[in-house]
C-alpha cells in the first residue's frame, strides 16, 4: 500500500496491527481445533453410517455510507463483492412499523408463521423460530430443524448445532466468546421437514418474506447463511465459490451484508472442510468487529 498521508499511515498501521493479531488468535485456537477437530472426524465416521442422522445439509445507514471509514476500507480490500438481486416484491406490508418493541415484533411475526399455508408438514412438527440475543447485530440463518431442534424448539442443538456452537464458543473477542449472547440465530425454515429432507424450492419461496421481515426485525450488520439451502433463501448461488467471502444484497429493498459459510453438517460428512468453516468463522469475527466499529465511528 502507499502511504501518501498521516491518515494513510494509521490506517496502514491499524491494519498491520488487525492482521498480526488475527493471525496469533488463528494459531492459538487452531491448536484447539485440530484436537476438536479430530475427535469430530472420529465421530463423524460411526455417525456418517446412519444416514437419517445428517441432514443435507438499522440501522442500516451505517452500513452503505461508512465506505470511507477505517474498518470499511479494511473490508473493501479484501473480498468485497457487490451482488444485487431485487427482491423487493417479498417485502411484506408487515414490516416493522410503528413504535413496537423488537420482543413484540418478533412475537407477531411467530403468530404468522404459526398461521402460514403452504408447509405441508408444519401440523407434524413444532414451532423452531430462534434462538440468541435480539439485540445482537449478528445474524446466523440456517437451512431447517432437525430431530433435536424439533424435540427442544431451539435452533442448532443437534449434533451438526453442536459442532457450530463449541466452534463459535473457541471464537473469542474483547466481549469474550461467542456464545449464544452474542448472536441471534435462526433457519430458512421453521419445522423439521420430514424425515430431515432438504427444504423444496417452494418451501423456500414461501419462507422467505417471513426470514426477510425476520432479519428487518433484528435489523444485522451481519447475515451469515449457514450452508447452500440458506444461501439459496438469501439469493445467492454457490455456497463453494461465495463462502468465506463478503457481499453485498438486496434483501426486501436493503442492502444487507452477508458473510456465507458451510453448513456444520456438510463439514461432519466432508471432515476436510471442517477447516475451511473454522477459517470462515474466524474471518466473520474481523468483519462483524469491523462493521461494528464502523458504526460506532459514525
Ligand atoms: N441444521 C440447520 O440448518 N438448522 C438447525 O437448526 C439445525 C440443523
Amino acid at each position: 500500500m502507499r502511504i501518501n498521508s498521516w491518515p494513510d499511515f494509521i490506517f496502514s498501521k491499524q491494519i498491520q496491527h488487525f492482521k498480526l493479531s488475527a493471525k496469533i488468535d488463528e494459531q492459538k485456537i487452531e491448536q484447539k481445533i485440530s484436537i476438536t477437530a479430530k475427535q469430530d472426524e472420529n465421530q463423524s465416521l460411526q455417525n456418517n453410517e446412519n444416514q437419517n442422522d445428517t441432514i443435507l445439509y438499522s440501522n442500516l445507514s451505517c452500513l452503505d455510507t461508512n465506505k470511507s471509514s477505517l474498518s470499511q476500507k479494511a473490508l473493501d480490500g479484501d473480498q468485497l463483492k457487490t451482488q444485487f438481486s431485487d427482491t423487493s416484491a417479498q417485502t411484506g406490508p408487515w414490516l416493522t412499523e410503528g413504535n413496537s418493541s423488537k420482543q413484540e415484533l418478533l412475537e407477531a411475526l411467530r403468530l404468522k408463521l404459526d398461521s402460514i399455508n403452504g408447509i405441508s408438514f408444519k401440523s407434524f412438527a413444532n414451532l423452531v423460530f430462534a434462538d440468541g440475543n435480539i439485540d445482537s447485530r449478528l445474524m446466523l440463518v440456517g437451512e431447517a430443524p432437525g430431530e433435536e431442534e424439533d424435540k427442544e424448539g431451539k435452533p442448532f442443538v443437534g449434533k451438526s448445532g453442536k459442532l457450530l456452537t463449541r466452534f463459535l464458543e473457541l471464537i473469542v473477542d474483547d466481549n469474550g466468546p461467542y456464545d449464544r449472547t452474542r448472536y441471534y440465530i435462526t433457519n430458512i425454515l421453521s419445522w423439521r421437514p420430514p424425515g430431515n429432507r432438504t427444504p423444496t424450492l417452494e418451501e423456500i419461496e414461501i419462507m422467505k418474506p417471513y426470514v426477510i421481515e425476520h432479519i428487518n426485525i433484528i435489523d444485522p450488520l451481519l447475515i451469515v447463511p449457514v450452508g447452500a439451502i440458506a444461501l439459496k433463501a438469501l439469493s445467492l448461488q454457490g455456497i463453494t465459490s461465495s463462502q468465506g467471502k463478503l457481499h453485498k444484497v438486496m434483501l426486501g429493498g436493503i442492502e444487507r451484508n452477508i458473510f456465507p459459510v458451510y453448513h456444520p453438517s456438510y463439514t461432519l460428512r466432508m471432515p476436510s472442510k471442517k477447516r475451511d468453516l473454522w477459517i470462515s468463522l474466524l474471518k466473520m469475527r474481523e468483519i462483524y468487529m469491523s462493521l461494528e466499529e464502523s458504526c460506532l465511528h459514525k
